[in-house]
């Protein structure tokens, strides 16, 4: 099958998303056709990525001077130390601005080696290797990286557009099964903030989308690549529109501070309990009907989706939640933002409740 290809315009770069399988084996074509020209590389390399993958990127790449640095993804590892170890490395060797720097993993390989991209010199080349189904649907698309502090998830950080995103589904062979269902919690998220008829494709064909078939899993990342696409495009800097991605993510970001960023829950687990509640709160608040909101959640029960949220909070974490959720970007200290959505296709952003308002709702309705 030929690589599918979107292009993603921005005001601050142009580049292109490559979607097929073993893609990485023709690499130095594919920066050739894109006059991507470089002496010097520094591969970010998360350490769980197939050693036999990485190979094939090397191989391709021989004629070029390639450093590495293995990384060790986590919630917790994405942070300033190792960006300060990134930049260490690229000073060390003498790189300079039209050199490289490669992130082959998941989405946190790619916040945290694009943020240090960004920052280095004021910016030097990027080219970004997704590696999980999270990061080819989502993460490497649009430019957004950066690092979690002890006061919330990813909030310091920048804008930095790739000039390259190679989605490569090899690499998702390797995956586990629950990393691909937190890739899916994103893929869900792209299909109910804008597109009826993309949702009704998830609901026919999960079972061949979570078994990676083709050519349904290509036909699925190409799509959530095109929907992002089309939102970032509109709004680079998140200053309106592009907020509707973060569907989910209010309580998703609290969720996922609240459990100290273990591995107990996972990002796009979070998110999956993330919507659930933005749904939820969309219906009490009359905003989405019972009907729709009933269709949305056979969908969960059907393809087992639902998490059971007790298993990870009881009522004495709900403080916690709430006071993370004050701290997330989108808001100030009194009152919280909530994207929530009207039907499929149809979000709601700018909307703000108290903090009483929300405290009632996870105390009463969360987690019943
Ligand atoms: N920048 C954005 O716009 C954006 C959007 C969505 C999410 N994110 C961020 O992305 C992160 C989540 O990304 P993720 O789910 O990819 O997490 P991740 O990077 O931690 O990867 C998930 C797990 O898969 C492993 N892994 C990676 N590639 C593999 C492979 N090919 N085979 C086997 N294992 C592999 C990793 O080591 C890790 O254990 C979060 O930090 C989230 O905030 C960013
Ligand atoms: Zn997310």
């Amino acid at each position: 099958m030929k690589p599918l290809k979107i292009l993603v315009k921005t005001n601050t770069q142009n580049y292109p998303i490559l979607i097929g399988s073993n893609l990485i084996s023709k690499l130095n074509i594919v920066l050739k056709d894109n006059l991507i020209i470089f002496k010097k590389c520094l591969m970010v390399i998360d350490k769980k990525v197939p050693k036999k993958e990485i190979l094939k990127v090397k191989n391709v790449l021989k004629n070029k001077k390639i450093y590495t640095y293995n990384f060790n993804a986590s919630e917790i590892s994405k942070n300033q130390n190792n960006i300060n170890n990134i930049v260490e490395v690229l000073l060390k060797r003498n790189f300079s601005r039209q050199d490289c720097l490669i992130t082959i993993g998941g989405g946190i390989t790619g916040d945290v080696g694009g943020f240090a991209a960004s920052i280095f010199k004021r910016g030097m080349q990027f080219i970004n290797i997704p590696t999980t189904l999270l990061s080819q649907v989502d993460s490497s698309v649009g430019g957004k990286t950066g690092i979690n502090t002890p006061y919330g998830k990813n909030l310091v950080g920048n804008f930095y557009q790739p000039k390259l995103v190679i989605s490569d589904c090899i690499f998702l062979k390797t995956l586990p099964k629950r990393e691909i269902i937190c890739g899916y919690g994103e893929i869900l998220k792209h299909s109910l903030i804008s597109n009826k008829k993309f949702y009704n494709y998830l609901n026919k064909n999960f079972l061949n989308i979570i078994k990676l078939k083709d050519p349904f899993i290509t036909k699925t990342i190409f799509k959530s690549c095109k929907i992002k696409k089309n939102i970032i495009e509109k709004d680079e800097k998140e200053k309106n529109l592009r907020k509707v991605l973060n569907f989910g993510h209010t309580f998703a970001h609290a969720f996922e501070a609240s459990v100290g960023y273990s591995k107990k829950l996972n990002h796009g687990e979070a998110v999956l309990l993330g919507i659930m509640a933005a749904l939820k709160f969309s219906k009490i608040k009359k905003i989405l009907s019972k009907n729709e909101f009933n269709f949305i959640s056979n969908h969960y029960v059907k393809n087992k989706l639902h998490l059971n949220i007790k298993k990870y909070f009881s009522n004495k974490d709900l403080n916690k939640i709430l006071s993370f959720m004050t701290k997330d970007k989108k808001n100030n200290s009194k009152k919280i933002n909530l994207i929530l959505l009207k039907k499929i296709g149809y979000p709601i952003i700018n909307k703000t409740f108290s903090k009483r308002d929300i405290s009632s709702f996870l105390k009463k309705e969360l987690m019943n």
